[in-house]
């Protein structure tokens, strides 16, 4: 079993660019420029938000935190996404989601320029992912298809079963991986809450990819000798006996799945610091499209 190290090749991909972002500033051009926008106190969007920002001034980017109250109305914050959009010092930003119940998720996605969207949360830069036309890619999927690269992982002609359908996840993975081209070329099926014996789909499995958020739900059982597991499950299960008085599990049983598992995300170090480092690439695609 080999551990596929999000960790070490995300901080790899924030030092090649910032290796970019230093031949920027030495040639007098502008850094790449990216805002957050967080409304209210969700522990982990504070969480993400502080480690996006805090990777930005690590890698020699501007950054703007832009953190808004848990009242903010939603005809506020979609004031904050047209100054954003109308911002040309801004290069991309995003809009942490989840956002507090009165507001509109979609409706806010809607209003983000698609050239600044380097989340590619919104439909044009989702639907041109789709047609293989250049785009911005989700930050996760894309996080997962650089570390298949990377490792070099053989996805061509594999069956990969994709756990969850999620926008953000589920749904584009098993486009990105259908696709033509590098880690990509696998034949998909992308399962739900409503698929019926997920378990025979999951054994037939070169390639799983579990996006669910149910801890501990792929077990040694489901998936088959040599499997290689992509465990996109982030969830807090609370526990007093930590200091933070909870601790973070993925939704693979890691302890018995890597003894079967050819290759394997841990989490936390998995895909979860891959989402950083792709959401900083995005921003410097968005800078360098701009500047064309
Ligand atoms: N919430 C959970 N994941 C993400 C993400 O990748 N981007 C944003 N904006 N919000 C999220």
């Amino acid at each position: 079993m080999k551990i596929l190290d999000g960790k070490k090749i995300s901080n790899d991909i924030k030092e090649e660019i910032a290796v970019e972002v230093a031949q920027m500033k030495e040639r007098g051009e502008k850094v790449p420029h990216l805002a957050a926008v967080l409304v209210g106190n969700d522990g982990a969007s504070l969480t993400y938000v502080g480690s996006k920002v805090r990777s930005c001034e690590k890698i020699g980017f501007e950054s703007t935190l832009i953190h808004l109250p848990e009242e903010t109305t939603e005809e506020e914050l979609l004031k904050k996404v047209e100054e954003l959009n109308a911002n040309p010092d801004i290069d991309g930003y995003i809009v942490q989601l989840p956002l507090p119940k009165h507001i509109n998720e979609e409706k806010v996605l809607m209003a983000v320029d698609p050239e600044k969207d380097v989340d590619g949360f919104h439909p044009v830069n989702f639907g041109k992912m789709a047609l293989d036309m250049e785009s911005f890619i989700p930050a996760t999927p894309f996080g997962i298809m650089e570390l298949l690269k990377r490792y070099k992982v053989d996805t061509e002609g594999k069956n990969v079963v994709v756990i969850g359908r999620s926008h953000i996840v589920g749904r584009p993975i098993s486009i990105l991986m259908s696709q033509k081209g590098e880690a990509a070329n696998s034949t998909v099926t992308l399962t739900h809450s409503r698929t019926r014996n997920i378990e025979e789909l999951t054994k037939q499995a070169d390639i799983v990819v579990s996006a669910l958020g149910v801890p501990k739900f792929l077990k040694e059982s489901m998936i088959k000798e040599g499997a290689v597991i992509i465990d996109v499950g982030i969830t807090r299960v609370p526990d007093e006996t930590q200091k933070r008085g909870y601790y973070i599990t993925g939704d693979v049983d890691f302890e018995n799945v890597e003894k079967k598992a050819s290759f394997i995300t841990p989490v936390p170090g998995g895909v979860g610091p891959m989402t950083i480092a792709m959401l900083l690439k995005n921003t410097l695609l968005a800078r360098a499209r701009h500047n064309k």
